[in-house]
Formats: structure tokens, C-alpha cells, sequence
């Protein structure tokens, strides 16, 4: 847990010469907007991006729905506004967090759920995760 908060704290600095958002992160973003599509059961409007981290996801999917991003590390999100100045990112710990909306659709990449696959922790992700999918 240390080096993940040091991965997104002191060396945040990296992430955006990693990979250029408009390009590299386009395919599969476009990918994921395929599958909510062809398996949502009414229309998607909304969708919550939890560990947006600096926003590369954020800047794809905000072409196809109103994206909200919820991230732990402060400095991924000063990146994430920097990058999406018109979206809206929220300070958040995703075992723990509440919000006031709901969200059609809540993009959760499965990094975290390995990360937090064991006992009190996958517990508390995904029953805040309920509090916020709108069903
Ligand atoms: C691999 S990065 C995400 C990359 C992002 N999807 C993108 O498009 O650039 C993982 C992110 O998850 C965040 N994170 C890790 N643990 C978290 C937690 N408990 N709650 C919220 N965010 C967390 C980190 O701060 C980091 O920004």
C-alpha cells in the first residue's frame, strides 16, 4: 500500500509521458463504450470512472457520457482536471467514499478489484459502489 501511494504521490510527475490519452487510451476506451452499448439494458448517460487517476480513461469516455471522476491521490487528480478542465473529479477513497448522484454506469478497472480482493476491503469498495449505480 506504501509504494502504490508513492507511485501516485511523488512520482505522479510520470504518468503523463506515459502513453499520450488521445491515442494510446482511445482503443480501449472505445472498446469499453462497445460493451456497455451492446449490454446495457436502457440508455447510459452517466458513467463514474473510480481511480480515474490522471484522467487519460476520462478524456476517451467523456466523448459517449457525462464522465465523473472519483480518485485517492490529489496530485492524479490535479492532472485529471488539467487534462478534462469541464469534467467534474471528486476526492475519494473507493472503500469509503459517498456521493449525492447516482450514475448509470460505474467503471471500476480490475487492478483495484486484485488490489483489494480479500476480506473488509472488497467488502466496503463494493457496497459503496451499490450506493452510487443506479439500479
Ligand atoms: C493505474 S492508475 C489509474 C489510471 C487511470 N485509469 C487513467 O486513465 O489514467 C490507478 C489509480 O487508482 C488510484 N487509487 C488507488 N487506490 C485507490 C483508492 N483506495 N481509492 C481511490 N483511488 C485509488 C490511484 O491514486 C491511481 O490514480
Amino acid at each position: 500500500m506504501k509504494e502504490t501511494r508513492h507511485l501516485y504521490t511523488d512520482l505522479a510527475w510520470l504518468w503523463p509521458v506515459w502513453g499520450d490519452a488521445a491515442t494510446e487510451y482511445a482503443h480501449y476506451c472505445e472498446h469499453i463504450t462497445a460493451m456497455v452499448r451492446q449490454y446495457a439494458k436502457r440508455p447510459v448517460n452517466s458513467l463514474l470512472d473510480i481511480g480515474c487517476g490522471g484522467g487519460k480513461n476520462v478524456l476517451n469516455l467523456k466523448r459517449h457520457f457525462n464522465v465523473t471522476g472519483l480518485d485517492l491521490s490529489p496530485t492524479m487528480l490535479a492532472q485529471a482536471r488539467e487534462l478534462n478542465p469541464e469534467s467534474t473529479f471528486v476526492h475519494g477513497d473507493m472503500r469509503t467514499f459517498r456521493l449525492n448522484s447516482t450514475f448509470d454506469i460505474v467503471y471500476l478497472i480490475r487492478e483495484h478489484e486484485e488490489k483489494y480482493s480479500s476480506g473488509e476491503d472488497e467488502y466496503t469498495m463494493f457496497a459503496c459502489v451499490k450506493t452510487v449505480a443506479d439500479s
